[in-house]
């Protein structure tokens, strides 16, 4: 599987037939700059919470490319209301088959207010299960490290985990280790760093520890694409 990574905590996951893209913040990021928003393709676009830096530009790619927004049910009414009726509303604990595969939506200890203060419900990540695939995917969104990430492995196989490492707002990187340690997984994407001042991280000293575990930490650049 390929993953595009687009700054911050913007990505997108390439499966067999559907592109998946996740919390696009592209415009506002002064280092994503260089990407081409109207080329992103995306079938689902999935929001983790409520924050700007996770959906400044959700309602622009989901009114070109008619991707169905997948979040939890107060943003997705919160879009409706923006006319962008294509949406999937889910809540914490709750699973949902969909043509690319199954996805469950996951605690996070964060907070979600929308852009224009009205309220985001409660924030939270995904767990993709691709179509016909053993292992799973989890992107935590912006979360604290807690216990509830055990439940995730004790539930599924992980192929790769997309963690917050930047501190500061979220997970610095040695919780984000951890959480990996909990969630049983080898593989990291890293996300939520170097866009702000206080979450600019030092990326030699995150790989060596991510490596100190035998867990690859992967940092690709702005705009790379990598198989995962
Ligand atoms: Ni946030
Ligand atoms: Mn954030």
């Amino acid at each position: 599987m390929k993953l595009t990574y687009y700054g911050h905590s913007c990505f997108s996951l390439n499966l067999p037939n559907h592109t998946l893209l996740f919390d696009p913040f592209i415009s506002g990021n002064p280092a994503a700059q260089h990407i081409d928003i109207s080329s992103i393709k995306a079938d689902y676009i999935l929001i983790s919470h409520g924050h700007q830096d996770h959906l400044l530009d959700a309602a622009d790619i989901a009114r070109r490319t008619n991707a169905t927004l997948i979040s939890n049910f107060e943003i997705i009414t919160w879009f409706g209301k923006q006319g962008l009726k294509n949406g999937h509303a889910m809540n914490h604990g709750g699973s949902y088959s969909f043509p690319f595969g199954r996805v469950k939506y996951t605690n996070a200890i964060h907070s979600s207010s929308l852009p224009d203060g009205s309220y985001g419900g409660n924030p939270g990540g995904f767990v993709i299960t691709p179509e016909g695939q053993r292992k799973s995917y989890y992107y935590a969104g912006d979360t604290a490290l807690t216990y509830d990430m055990k439940l995730i492995s004790e539930e599924f196989e992980l192929g790769c985990a997309f963690l917050p490492i930047g501190d500061n707002y979220t997970m610095g990187i040695n919780d984000a280790v951890r959480a990996a340690e909990l969630t049983s997984t080898h593989k990291v994407v890293g996300l939520h760093y170097d866009t702000f001042p206080p979450i600019v991280i030092d990326k030699t000293k995150a790989l060596a520890k991510f490596k100190e575990t035998g867990i690859t930490l992967l940092l690709p650049a702005i705009g790379e694409t990598v198989t995962l």
